[in-house]
């Protein structure tokens, strides 16, 4: 049996219209969990709530909101108040590519309120609400940019070194709580992240399959790497000095952001 059926069968997912979002939105449809689906763009929420209502038999909620918009994230709030949520899958994220001034500041701030903004909010109000509750997990997204400061995608790392940091203090927090927290850390993925973030994704592993490995891990562990790509790079990495982690990731970011320019 998988672990995770031991959580109540109703999850939440945000960033569930593409890539790694909606693979754990399939993996969950799959083993008969509801959803609630979160994402800005509706008619794909639609195309998937049809697909797994009718392969799935389960039961899917289109939320569409702007989680970069505090009254969207204050409208998710509710909706959490309003529901027995088993599992917070918050995957909504997106990055950005180029020497930081020359980026638009009001891309790179509102990436600062998604990124780690309303995961936060949305997070302590789960949290607050389910601490003496039965058995809850918690998934946020941190990334192999996440464990050094990278060039070239300066705002992106920060982010996700924040969510890393974030994830660990909340695993140790609440482990005999009731809650199991991980922070997801995977290396290059193929999704819609490459595109809107200027990024060329290379040999990117695919989101499929992604969600099943997170989830046999949520409450083993604090960080997952997924599948064999991020674990590599991810490895290699750590085993240098901070300082020579930032040069290499320049010097790899820099092929991903200008290419051979
Ligand atoms: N792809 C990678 O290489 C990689 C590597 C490490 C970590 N990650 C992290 O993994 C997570 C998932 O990324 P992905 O690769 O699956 O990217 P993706 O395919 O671009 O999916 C991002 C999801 O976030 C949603 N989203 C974006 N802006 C939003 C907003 N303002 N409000 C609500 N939803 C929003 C998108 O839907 P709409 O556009 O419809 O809003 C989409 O469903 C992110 O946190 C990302 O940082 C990705």
């Amino acid at each position: 049996m998988n672990t995770y059926l031991k959580y109540n069968r109703l999850a939440l997912v945000t960033g569930a219209s593409s890539g790694i979002g909606k693979d754990f939105a399939y993996e969950l449809a799959k083993n008969g969990f509801s959803l609630y689906l979160v994402a800005r763009d509706v008619q794909k929420l639609k195309w998937i709530k049809t697909e797994f209502e009718t392969n799935f038999g389960i039961q899917v909620t289109v939320f569409p909101k702007d989680l970069t918009k505090e009254e969207d994230v204050d409208d998710l709030l509710k909706v959490i108040d309003l529901n027995d949520f088993g599992l917070m899958v918050l995957a909504a994220g997106f990055g950005s590519g180029g020497k930081f001034d020359s980026l638009d500041i009001e891309n790179e701030a509102s990436m600062v309120d998604l990124n780690c903004k309303s995961v936060v909010k949305i997070s302590h109000h789960f949290l607050k609400k389910n601490i003496k509750g039965e058995r809850k997990g918690l998934i946020l997204f941190g990334s192999l940019v996440g464990f050094q400061g990278v060039p070239w995608t300066a705002t992106y790392a920060a982010t996700k070194a924040f969510i890393q940091s974030f994830a660990e203090g909340l695993y140790w927090e609440y482990k005999k709580s009731g809650v199991d927290v991980i922070s997801v850390a995977p290396g290059p993925v193929q999704s819609g992240f490459g595109d809107r973030a200027g990024m060329f994704m290379g040999n990117a592993q695919s989101p499929e399959g992604i969600a099943k490995i997170v989830l046999k891990k949520l409450g083993k562990t604090v960080t997952v790497r997924p599948g064999f790509l991020s674990k590599f790079l991810g490895y290699s990495l750590l085993s240098l000095p901070r300082n020579l982690r930032t040069f290499l990731m320049k010097q790899i970011m820099g092929k991903m952001v200008f290419g051979n320019k």
